[in-house]
């Protein structure tokens, strides 16, 4: 059955890829973007199938605007992606107040904005589904890159919570968890300049890595997305990567290690008087 999809970002890596890839395949895509003469040649290929609109997710009116349109015009839309996102590569220290501004804007607040933009929507309609671009960085860090962690752990406890709000709509999410993958993320992400402070620490990351040492493919990463957006039951989460799944692993075992390692301090603060069980 042909389908509709609402997508920020897809001027280039995942977002234009699965623009692409759903085009071909027949189903109908509202494609946003900052620049929408960059999807010129797909709008003059596939014309009515393909709706696109400027939308910079840094900004809250023009997502409500967009997503109102795009809902008001296409009917149904089945699945909502939200893709738009970018990296800031260095030490807390380094980096400057705009570019933590600009990437909480982009990532996080954009992330949350549009999440709430579409709910009404896809609640009048019975439901749909919504694949949130999170990172395997929305569970385990590499020093070095805090800002943009920052942004993915706060998506990751905002769709935490949100999940179970909406399933009863029949509203399904995903945050989608991929490794390092071959798109030009690394490309683009800004670079603070370096402190000297800072240059002598190896677990710093700052090299910038080939695209033949990425393990991730781009169409398979995007090729699974469509596939989990089409599940009956989608998870609440899914990594895409054997680096992603091996570096998720073993941080997550790690924190239960010490979440156990905690337990006999954290047993000492309960109030005398209090008892579970009346506590909800
Ligand atoms: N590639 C990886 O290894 C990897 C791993 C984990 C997660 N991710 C996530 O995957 C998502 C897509 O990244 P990608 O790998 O496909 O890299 P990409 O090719 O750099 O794509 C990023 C997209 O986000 C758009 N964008 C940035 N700021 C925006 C804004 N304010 N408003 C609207 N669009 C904006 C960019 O548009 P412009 O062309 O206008 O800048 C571009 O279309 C991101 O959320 C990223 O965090 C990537």
């Amino acid at each position: 059955m042909i389908k509709t999809w609402f997508i920020t970002g897809t001027s280039s890596g995942f977002g234009r890829n699965l623009t692409e890839l759903l085009l071909e395949r027949g189903d109908r895509v509202a494609a946003t973007l900052r620049t929408p003469s960059r999807l010129d040649d797909l709008a003059a290929r596939y014309g009515d199938q393909l709706w696109v609109r400027a939308l910079d997710v840094t900004d809250t009116g023009q997502i409500r605007y967009v997503v109102d349109a795009a809902f008001a015009e296409l009917g149904r839309i089945d699945v909502v992606v939200s893709n738009a996102g970018a990296g800031v590569l260095g030490t807390a220290e380094e980096l400057s107040d705009a570019h933590i501004e600009g990437a909480i804007a982009t990532n996080l607040t954009g992330s949350i904005q549009l999440a709430r933009a579409v709910v009404p929507h896809l609640r009048a309609q019975g439901g749909g589904r919504i694949l949130q671009l999170s990172s395997m960085g929305g569970q385990m860090s590499f020093p070095g890159f805090s800002l943009y962690h920052a942004t993915k752990w706060g998506i990751e406890g905002f769709y935490d919570a949100f999940a179970p709000e909406v399933e009863p709509f029949g509203i399904h999410t995903t945050l989608i968890e991929p490794g390092v993958i071959r798109t030009p993320f690394f490309a683009a992400a800004v670079r603070e300049p370096e402190h000297p402070a800072y240059a002598d620490n190896p677990a710093i990351t700052r090299e910038d890595i080939p695209l033949q040492r990425m393990p991730g493919d781009q169409s398979k990463v995007v090729g699974a997305m469509i596939r989990i957006a089409e599940l009956e039951q989608p998870p609440r989460r899914q990594l895409l990567g054997s680096d992603a799944y091996t570096l998720v692993r073993d941080a997550l075992t790690q924190r239960l290690e010490a979440v156990e390692a905690q337990r006999e301090i954290a047993l000492t603060t309960d109030a005398d008087d209090f008892q579970p069980a009346a506590t909800r």
